[in-house]
């Protein structure tokens, strides 16, 4: 019997764990899933604020030390889905990016991808569940604000495809890449009225994305909807990369 696509996209009964999860977009995803009835935790380097939502817990962990993210595995379990919403910007020309900022930027942005992937997919495998990495348009689509970040994204949607074909049939692994929206890390780029202005309109839906337009895909990636997509880096950037 083929199930219905009301209750194919709820997840009750799963557990998430969502890297970055105090974040604009951290958050976001975090309150979708508990909508559609997981358990979450939120792990970041900062604490949560409890007052959004009600998480099944926070963890602080460092995504750049493997210890922390060991850690934290260990506090929360076995997951049913793996979020790596986690990230930083340093928003700097290729010649201007220093030995440092681009070991920092690897460190935290792929290799703390790939150590989450890593400590968790036991448990992921086990569970035969679902993982969404966060990449990004700039991973896709060469940029001028930030270059180690958007090889850094480039390199996430990569690790997505490579796990995705490592870890079938047990686990799908998939990623969204959202074009620009507020948050902490984009505060700089916002609050310049010209990028606000002359970014906007080489989207061709005419917006920035929210943290739903996020979240949303981000959910139906990891539900029976999407039971057979895996290994894809999905845009949302309101058809900014066709063009
Ligand atoms: N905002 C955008 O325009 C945009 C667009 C595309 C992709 N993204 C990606 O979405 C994800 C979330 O970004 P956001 O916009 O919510 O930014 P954000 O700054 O609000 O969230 C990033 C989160 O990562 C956490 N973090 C940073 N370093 C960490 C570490 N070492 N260990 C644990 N946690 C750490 C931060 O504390 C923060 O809560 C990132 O991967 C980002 O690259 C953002």
């Amino acid at each position: 019997m083929v199930a219905s696509v009301v209750s194919a996209a709820r997840l009750d009964g799963k557990v998430a764990a969502v890297t970055g999860g105090c974040g604009e977009i951290g958050r976001g995803i975090c309150k979708a899933l508990q909508e559609l009835g997981a358990s979450v935790w939120a792990l970041d380097i900062h604490p949560f604020n409890s007052q959004d939502h009600s998480l099944a817990g926070f963890v602080e962990v460092d995504m750049s030390e493997r210890a922390s993210v060991e850690s934290a595995a260990r506090k929360i379990g076995d997951v049913d889905f793996l979020i790596n919403s986690h990230g930083i910007q340093i928003r700097k020309s290729f010649m201007d990016c220093s030995e440092s900022d681009w070991s920092r930027i690897m460190d935290v942005n792929v290799a703390g991808t790939y150590r989450a992937c890593q400590v968790f997919g036991s448990g992921l495998r086990r569970k035969q569940g679902a993982v969404v990495n966060i990449s990004s348009v700039n991973g896709i689509v060469a940029a001028r604000t930030g270059a180690a970040y958007g090889i850094s994204k480039a390199a996430i949607a990569h690790m997505t495809r490579v796990l995705a074909l490592e870890w079938a049939p047990d686990v799908r692994v998939n990623a969204v890449a959202p074009i620009a929206l507020p948050s902490a890390m984009t505060a700089d780029l916002f609050a310049d009225p010209n990028y606000r202005r002359d970014r906007a309109k080489g989207i061709p839906l005419q917006r920035f994305a929210t943290v739903e337009d996020v979240a949303g895909p981000v959910a139906f990636l990891l539900s029976a909807n999407a039971s057979m997509i895996t290994g894809q880096v999905l845009l949302i950037d309101g058809g900014f990369s066709i063009q």
